[in-house]
């Protein structure tokens, strides 16, 4: 079975609150592959064009407050590579309101905040991260984000003890 890639983004809340290095140490930690990373500031267009489907799905208004949060300030993109990665990292992630994200998982160990208080504040969810849903959206995904020459081929140390 060869290894699945997937796309993650520290949100801006993640950068702005010093904890990219931590976010990326539980994947670090886990044994999953960074092919490939950088900073970026996005605009209106870009985040368009990643939550394409966010307002069939949530609604206008989350859209709104979706990309007005997206564009507050960079993200890090990153592509990481693994067995099932696009569900493992899900996995380590948890659920999208913080509220209900289980301990251990990123949303749950460093947010709190529920979807009714962000709702009414007219704000978008802060849950630190994004990770690719599906295996077909993380296709699209780490093509949108990053051309072929910013993603890396190399064997990590845990990679020598699995194949
Ligand atoms: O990120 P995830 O795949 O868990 O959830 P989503 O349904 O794809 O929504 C994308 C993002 O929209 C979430 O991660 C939240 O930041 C935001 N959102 C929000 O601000 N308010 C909602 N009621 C639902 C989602
Ligand atoms: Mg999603």
């Amino acid at each position: 079975m060869n290894p699945e890639r997937t796309l993650v983004l520290i949100k801006p809340d993640g950068v702005k609150r010093g904890l990219i290095g931590r976010i990326l140490s539980r994947f670090e930690d886990a044994g999953l592959k960074i092919v490939g990373t950088k900073m970026v500031q996005i605009d209106e267009d870009f985040g368009q064009k990643h939550y394409h489907d966010i307002a069939e799905r949530r609604g206008e208004q989350v859209l709104h407050s979706l990309l007005k949060f997206m564009t507050s300030g960079p993200v890090v993109a990153m592509c990481l590579e693994g067995i099932n990665a696009v569900e493992n990292v899900r996995k380590m992630v948890g659920g999208t309101e913080p509220k209900g994200a289980l301990p251990g998982t990123i949303r749950g160990d460093f947010a709190h905040m529920s979807f009714g208080h962000a709702d009414t504040q007219k704000k978008a969810i802060e849950n630190l991260i994004h990770a690719s849903g599906t295996v077909t959206e993380a296709e699209q995904e780490v093509f949108l984000w990053f051309n072929m020459e910013e993603l890396h081929s190399y064997k990590t140390v845990h990679e020598v003890h699995v194949f």
